[in-house]
């Protein structure tokens, strides 16, 4: 069963960057909106004091702030800096632990938070594990999960060495996005969208999700992945399980995991046929790049799903950094009229729903109405449901939160995040070389053929409300 909330956070890799862009923003905002008043304990290898710590966590929340354009709540981070403590110590070394137990006192029920190189998991979680800190405890990770599936699984079974799957949450941010719980929301809270949304009606599902900016800053992380492993086989897989899963059965976190996983495993593995792979031009001038990177910047893929309800409809899923602009939008359409009873319908897209995740949350319905006048002629309309800026909670706070009181609706499962490796696994070990494309264009040209007839829909920048 799963344990009551958490009482105190260990957050592992305190001076890193993931603390300083994610975390300490997300602390603060949990101080000052839910009153987290549990100890906070940092640890990392730096040298540092607990004063360090402190200064470096005003210095992120300032920096949140300034980027938001709003202030720093100086009162709850008075509180936040109260409730931190500091442990300075090697991850290989016992005493390190030793010291975390202390510090722990009397909490029954601490989260472990891995903000640290996938490397150093195995030998966190051992350590904790014999310093008595692992008992009744949860732990986070961030994504990867693995660089393939045969490392996942090794992953998997290192964690399950000291945790039960219960007890591991591991983090894909997308999942605490308020555009893709709205997904969910949206189709599961209406009861018009299920008899259409199956291959009766819908023709094809596209999913796109672009970046403006390159890699700079991060050329060598990003050439140990690119985009499949950076963005497909977690965001935009985790976004396609929402939107072609069945309902789940109940609203228990495990009824809804199962339904994911199950879409998983219906995903048909994807074979070179299906996918494109690019570069932008530049991206191997990037500092940490090879000289004669075969890295993808971009890919697009033809995905199929194995069910029923999807068989015979095509997801088209693209992901790409240099392109146009910064968004993350869903397009399904639906199947043209089964006959042509105005002339000027048949050629034309008629019916779709559009999902924009990113910046904006908005959910439209593009529909055709007459055109006013003798002629029997129509022109699209969009009718919005919903438009609404980015919440304000980001998605760490709301994950943070979740983890901490031990509900893992939004946490990905060791199964599903295999599952989705084996969709993407024989992709990522390629024979083709890389296709290049300009900065700020929609990708290469051979990226077209995978869409077929109907091609692409490039998102165009969001109108206002
Ligand atoms: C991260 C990827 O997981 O997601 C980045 O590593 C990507 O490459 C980012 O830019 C996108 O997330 P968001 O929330 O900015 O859309």
């Amino acid at each position: 069963m799963p344990n009551p909330a958490s009482d105190a956070l260990v957050f592992f890799g305190a001076t890193g960057d993931l603390a300083y862009k994610q975390i300490f923003p997300a602390l603060l905002a949990m101080v000052a909106r839910d009153g987290l008043a549990a100890p906070i304990i940092g640890v990392a290898h730096a040298g540092w004091s607990l004063e360090q710590l402190r200064q470096r966590a005003h210095d992120s929340v300032t920096a949140a702030a300034k980027s938001s354009g709003g202030s720093v709540d100086e009162a709850a981070f008075a509180k936040l800096s109260g409730l931190l403590k500091y442990i300075d110590g090697d991850y290989q070394d016992a005493a390190t632990f030793t010291q975390l137990k202390q510090a722990l006192g009397n909490a029954q029920a601490p989260l472990h938070y891995l903000a640290i190189p996938p490397s150093l998991f195995g030998t966190v979680v051992t350590h904790l594990k014999s310093a008595g800190c692992a008992d009744n405890a949860r732990v986070v990770i961030e994504k990867p999960f693995g660089h393939d599936l045969a490392t996942a699984q090794e992953l998997n079974t290192t964690l399950h060495e000291v945790f039960p799957e219960h007890a591991i949450f591991r983090i894909d941010h997308y999942l605490g996005k308020e555009a893709v719980q709205n997904l969910l929301y949206f189709r599961f809270a209406n009861s018009v969208l299920e008899p259409v949304w199956n291959n009766r009606y819908v023709d094809s599902v596209q999913i796109t999700m672009a970046e403006q900016f390159g890699v700079d800053g991060r050329g060598s992380f990003y050439e140990g992945v690119g985009a499949i492993r950076d963005v497909l086989q977690n965001h935009l897989l985790q976004v396609t399980s929402l939107l072609a899963m069945d309902a789940p059965i109940g609203h228990d976190p495990a009824a809804l995991n199962a339904e994911k996983l199950r879409l998983f495993r219906a995903m048909r593995p994807l074979q070179p046929q299906d996918v494109v792979r690019g570069q932008y031009k530049g991206y191997r001038d990037v500092p940490g790049v090879a000289p004669n990177s075969d890295v993808e910047t971009f890919v697009a893929l033809r995905l199929a799903i194995d069910t029923w309800r999807w068989s015979g409809v095509p997801f088209l899923i693209r992901a790409g950094k240099c392109l146009p602009l910064t968004t993350t939008q869903v397009m399904v359409d639906m199947k043209k009229p089964p006959m042509s009873v105005f002339d000027d319908v048949s050629a034309q897209q008629s019916n779709y729903f559009r999902f924009r995740l990113s910046p904006q949350v908005v959910i439209a319905e593009g529909m055709r109405v007459k055109r006013a006048g003798e002629a029997m002629q129509g022109k699209p309309v969009e009718l919005v449901a919903h438009h609404h800026p980015e919440s304000d909670m980001s998605p760490y706070e709301r994950l943070l939160g979740d983890a901490l009181r031990g509900d893992n609706s939004l946490f990905t499962s060791d199964e599903c995040v295999e599952a989705a490796w084996r969709v993407v696994d024989d992709m990522l070990e390629h024979e083709d070389a890389v296709h290049l494309y300009e900065p700020g264009s929609w990708g290469p040209a051979e990226a077209a053929a995978l869409a077929g007839d109907e091609g692409w829909h490039d998102p165009q920048p969001e109108a206002a409300p």
